[in-house]
């Protein structure tokens, strides 16, 4: 049995958050943003909405999308670096309860931007393995619980949302995730933190005061890794299936920033046709980055059932991934 890519769905938050809105925040520019990112908005949960409400949301999209009903899920996996609660119980596990779905398997990974192909690759060894028959897989942050908005170089970045998707069984290679890649290297887990809150600086007055538990990064060498592991890691999931950017229909990134994203496409030859931009819309929403762009394109009318689709991702920890998998939503 195969494991098959059958539906996507998405959720973004009403309250936008532009550019200009930035400018009367912090000290900088419209144009700054726009150079250095291609950001030019981003989605901002509302209080009371937790990062279960949106993956709520867009689980909802995706599992109407695919025919089932919920009584056929038999696992939940959530990708979040801003769980709802600390740290239990799971935001699966709540979504779960909202879903009106019990006695499933339901669990969160964090493996940051690029929790979304992890629990891709997990759903795809569950469901190839005969565990699991269909598995919801979800990315959803509320980024904004974790950014500082006092530090210019980071609050411009990011926003929230949510992507889900339906991974359940074919027998035909022709509807199948190919292949999905996933690593780490954790020795550079200083470039992405959020130092407070967890057993090395348990939340105290003094983690509140440095504000520690906000999101911190080393931005631009956090890009030179990016451009350079993204662009291998392409070339390798390639190479390992006699493939060229050729046979690619849509080459989805994770949305980061937009000069990243440029690099990595021009060294891989890939034209801009073929390759999904969301950035400047929903700035930077981490493990909800490459669904909700799948979700775009797909709404758009550009992602077609049959499609191929080549991910690739990036992110704290340092982690990263990619994955070949055809679009099979009927
Ligand atoms: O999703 C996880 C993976 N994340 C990423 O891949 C993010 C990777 N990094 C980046 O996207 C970029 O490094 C940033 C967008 C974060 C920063 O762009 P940069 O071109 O690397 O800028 P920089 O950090 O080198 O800063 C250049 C200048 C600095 O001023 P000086 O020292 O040259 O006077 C900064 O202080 O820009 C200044 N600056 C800003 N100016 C206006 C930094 N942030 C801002 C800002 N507005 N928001």
């Amino acid at each position: 049995m195969l494991a098959s890519f059958k539906s996507i769905g998405a959720y973004t938050p009403s309250r936008a958050l532009t550019n200009k809105d930035f400018e009367k925040i912090v000290d900088t520019s419209d144009e700054w943003i726009k150079q250095r990112t291609g950001i030019e908005n981003r989605y901002i949960a509302a209080d009371d909405q937790s990062t279960s409400d949106l993956a709520y949301e867009a689980a909802k999209v995706a599992i109407e999308r695919s025919g089932l009903e919920h009584s056929e899920i038999d696992a939940i996996i959530c990708a979040t670096i801003t769980p709802d609660f600390f740290c239990m119980p799971s935001t699966a596990c709540v979504i779960a309860d909202k879903l009106g779905i019990s006695h499933v398997t339901a669990f969160d990974i964090s493996a940051a931007c690029s929790g979304f192909v992890y629990a891709l690759n997990i759903a795809k060894a569950f469901v190839e393995s005969g565990i699991k028959k269909n598995v919801l897989i979800i990315g959803a942050e509320k980024l904004s619980s974790i950014v500082d908005y006092q530090e210019r170089t980071t609050c411009i970045l990011f926003g929230d949302g949510a992507g889900a998707a339906i991974i359940g069984t074919t027998d035909k290679k022709e509807e199948s995730i190919l292949d999905v890649h996933t690593s780490a290297d954790g020795s550079f887990q200083d470039f992405l933190i959020t130092p407070g809150g967890g057993s090395t600086n348990p939340c105290s007055q003094k983690v509140l005061d440095e504000r520690l538990q906000f999101m911190k990064m080393k931005g631009n060498e956090t890009f030179k890794v990016a451009v350079n592991t993204l662009t291998k890691d392409v070339k390798n999931i390639l190479e390992k299936n006699n493939m060229t950017s050729e046979d690619i229909d849509f080459f989805i990134p994770h949305q980061a920033n937009f000069r990243i994203i440029d690099a990595v496409g021009k060294k891989l030859n890939f034209p801009t046709e073929k390759i999904v931009l969301t950035v400047a819309k929903y700035g930077n929403t981490s493990a909800a980055s490459i669904p909700m762009a799948i979700n775009d394109w797909y709404e758009s009318g550009k992602l077609k059932t049959g499609n191929l689709m080549l991910l690739d991702t990036f992110g704290g920890g340092l982690t990263w991934g990619s994955a070949l998998a055809h679009f099979n939503q009927k």
